[in-house]
């Protein structure tokens, strides 16, 4: 874990003694470790504890003039990698559940960009009560991470599931993000995300309700795991992954501009954009204007086929595709699958509720070239990413490609 940058996040209960012993062999393992408290989490073991171990000031009050002054605790954010909150108490769950920021901890969660890791430790009451469970499963649509508590001997005198997970438990699933995190070192991915827009006039245009945030994923993951990125993005309301080459574009035929011209110096392209298929056929130089209750008739051209166009050049890249479908979900996929020379295809079914085009989770089915279908579990979009891109790592390391 040399020189990784991880924000230590303590809340106030028992178990922060241990949090002392997790910072402690952090720092061992060369990470750059800053530790940021709540409230009252200084009345179990002082901030200085923290600051002589980890050899950085600890963040613990919201109103030190200071520390204020410059933002600290948004630098502090900014700067690191990995958030983890260990231990986290049920009232901090329910803060970060519920965007509340009353103390150091808790604001700077909110501030984070990073990946989150969270230790919950509490009474097995807690634990087990309708509000935690409620908490916890909001946090992790949201894609944070979780080390569940261990079953034992708690702090008030019972035995039930509570007690902080053990320090080489939390200290494994930390290894392992950190080792996750560069095993795409030296690959270039092209990513295209969003819709497009065909326009009409000057005030209309045909498009999708596609949202980027599959697209966005996969560009942030491919980023985080140690890739180089070129998102290629229709128009969204998303903010671009920092450290992503960004190039926007409004009409398919601008993404597929981009896309050629961007696909020599990759080694994958991931067509993740709902590109429209068509576009009107005459641009209108000035607003179309009503004629009484005559309707409009607009005669649409079909757009350029990015993928079909990219199978027609033959380089040789890792070409995955994406099928949005309302029926026959595999046979269309495959389908395209073949028509588009795709080495993968991501099917996933936009008629189904709470997934595809607005949703922050997804359940997709990943298909490849030898018709291998694996269906994937409802599951936020980023670990659907990471679940791509496993697929993808596997594929450029097999040696028939
Ligand atoms: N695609 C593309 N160029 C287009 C349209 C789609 O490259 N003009 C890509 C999409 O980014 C996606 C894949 O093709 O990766 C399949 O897109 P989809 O809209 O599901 O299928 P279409 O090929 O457009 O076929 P249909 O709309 O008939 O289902």
């Amino acid at each position: 874990m040399k020189n990784a940058k991880i924000v230590l996040g303590v809340s106030a209960g028992i178990a922060v003694y241990k949090a002392v012993e997790i910072l402690r062999l952090l720092v061992k393992e060369g990470a750059d470790v800053r530790v940021v408290m709540s409230a009252n989490a200084g009345q179990f073991v002082t901030p200085l504890t923290f600051e002589a171990l980890s050899g950085n000031p600890v963040y613990h009050t919201l109103f030190d003039s200071q520390n204020s002054a410059d933002m600290e605790h948004i630098r502090v954010a900014e700067n690191a990698d990995l958030l983890v909150v260990a231990p986290a108490t049920a009232s901090m769950l329910g803060k970060m559940a519920h965007g509340l920021a009353d103390d150091a901890l808790s604001n700077l969660y909110l501030a984070f960009k990073g990946s989150v890791l969270i230790a919950p430790a509490m009474n097995e009451g807690m634990w087990g009560h309708p509000a935690v469970r409620e908490n916890i499963g909001l946090l992790k649509s949201r894609g944070l991470e979780f080390v569940d508590p261990e079953y034992g001997e708690l702090a008030c005198g019972v035995t039930g599931p509570g007690r902080l997970a053990d320090t080489s438990v939390i200290l494994e699933k930390i290894r392992s993000f950190f080792n996750q995190r560069n095993d795409l070192n030296g690959m270039r991915f092209l990513v295209t995300a969003g819709p497009t827009h065909e326009p009409i006039d000057p005030v209309r245009y045909l498009s999708n309700p596609s949202s980027g945030k599959m697209g966005y994923a996969i560009a942030e993951q491919a980023k985080t795991r140690g890739g180089e990125v070129v998102l290629i993005s229709g128009p969204t309301s998303l903010k671009p992954p920092s450290g992503v080459n960004f190039k926007p574009c409004k009409t398919a035929d601008e993404m597929n501009s981009l896309v050629q011209e961007c696909l020599q110096n990759c080694d994958v392209l991931i067509m993740s954009a709902a590109v429209g298929d068509f576009s009107p056929e005459k641009l209108e130089k000035e607003k179309i204007k009503k004629q009484g209750n005559e309707g409009l008739v607009l005669k649409l051209v079909p757009t350029k086929d990015i993928l079909l166009e990219v199978a027609q050049r033959n380089l040789g890249k890792l070409v995955v595709g994406f099928a949005a479908e309302t029926q026959n979900l595999v046979e269309s996929a495959l389908e395209k699958l073949k028509k588009k020379n795709l080495d993968l295809i991501v099917a996933n079914d936009i008629s189904a509720p709470g997934i595809g085009f607005q949703s922050d989770s997804n359940q997709v089915t990943i298909i490849d070239r030898d018709e291998n279908i694996e269906n994937l579990p409802l599951k936020p979009k980023r670990d659907i990413a990471d679940l791509l891109l496993d697929r993808i790592l596997s594929l450029l390391k097999s040696p028939e490609l």
